[in-house]
């Protein structure tokens, strides 16, 4: 069973941070809390640690992780070049929801990086988050902590549902509700021009006021744009549609008609950083309602929405794109 720790988001209790920072440094795995969502973490330069998260999560190694530093000093230990753009992105966002892809140093395990050349690194806005990395001393790789192509957990409670019987995590980490909601945004630095490998709530519009033009984004369309983004993850068992809100009252009525029990996501929350602060918790949620079906209202194809249209698009994915 994995230990569970309570600590204050703003005021990390030093017991519970001091516990979790050793299993890591011994090479264990523990979840811990980000602005973003909880993450599965271990010492991203203990190989046979990173391994076990792939075990866990029954991630394909095809999928590299995102290593969390606490300073940009930390930084320079994983990554081997910074570029400029990186270097003004750290000082507008950091510490923040954007994991930045840059050359990694020789001694990132290739596990890390699915043996490429490049790592992603970023450093989280979470109190705990940073207390855990600063004392454990070593930079911690940390997927979401939830089963490969499950929702993403955003309160402990997803991920003690997920994994608190696998003798392999050691400890999860409550720290209350995550803030921000939906994963970090991944941005590629490491060619001349950055480009957005992955939406989040650092959008298109802020990158772009401190870098200027960046390359185009594609909305996901089952071909993987960055080695772990498949078309089809973060999805619930129940059937997700999204609708328009212009149709909502039609497809409401049609699945009244057809005597089946509807859960909503979305209605009521009308700007981004509400949908996305909500959105897994509500799919946690109406997934255990037993409901036929889960409606979730498809915001405008608006920068903004960028994070949240992507995941709602994967959530709703019928069919691997493997
Ligand atoms: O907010 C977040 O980023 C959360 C919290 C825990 O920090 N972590 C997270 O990790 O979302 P994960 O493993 O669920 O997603 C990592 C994403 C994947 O889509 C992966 O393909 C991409 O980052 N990624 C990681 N390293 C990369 C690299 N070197 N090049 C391109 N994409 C990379
Ligand atoms: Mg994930």
């Amino acid at each position: 069973m994995a230990h569970v720790w309570k600590s204050d988001p703003v005021n990390p209790d030093p017991e519970a941070v001091s516990q979790a920072a050793e299993l890591l440094r011994s090479g264990r795995l523990v979840a811990i809390p980000t602005e973003t969502v909880y993450g599965l973490a271990a010492n991203a330069l203990d190989e046979f640690a990173v391994q076990t998260i792939f075990a866990v999560k029954g991630r394909p190694s095809t999928n590299p992780l995102i290593v969390h530093v606490e300073s940009e000093d930390d930084m320079k230990r994983v990554a081997s070049s910074i570029s400029d753009a990186a270097r003004m992105l750290m000082q507008a966002f950091w510490p923040g929801p954007l994991s930045l892809v840059l050359p990694k140093q020789p001694h990132v395990p290739q596990i890390v990086t699915a043996s490429g050349p490049t790592v992603a690194v970023r450093c989280p806005n979470h109190a705990v988050a940073r207390a855990i990395i600063r004392m454990a001393g070593v930079p911690l790789a940390a997927p979401s902590a939830n089963r490969s192509n499950e929702i993403s957990p955003t309160k402990a409670e997803h991920v003690v549902r997920a994994f608190e019987s696998d003798e392999r995590v050691a400890g999860i980490m409550d720290a209350g509700p995550c803030q921000v909601g939906i994963e970090s945004t991944v941005l590629d630095v490491s060619g001349a021009v950055p480009k957005i490998l992955r939406p989040g709530m650092i959008t298109r519009p802020m990158i772009e006021a401190v870098v200027g033009p960046i390359a185009d984004e594609v909305e996901p369309s089952g071909i993987a744009k960055s080695p772990g983004m498949m078309a089809r993850h973060y999805c619930p068992q129940t059937p997700l549609f999204l609708v328009h809100q212009a149709d909502f009252h039609k497809e409401l009525q049609l699945a009244q008609e057809a005597g089946q029990s509807v859960g909503l996501v979305g209605w009521d929350w009308t700007v981004p950083d509400q949908y996305a602060r909500g959105l897994f918790d509500a799919l946690h949620r109406l997934d255990q309602g037993g409901f036929d079906g889960i409606f979730a209202w498809l915001p405008p194809e608006e920068p903004q929405w960028a994070g949240v249209r992507d995941r709602l698009m994967r959530a709703a994915a019928k069919t691997k794109a493997e």
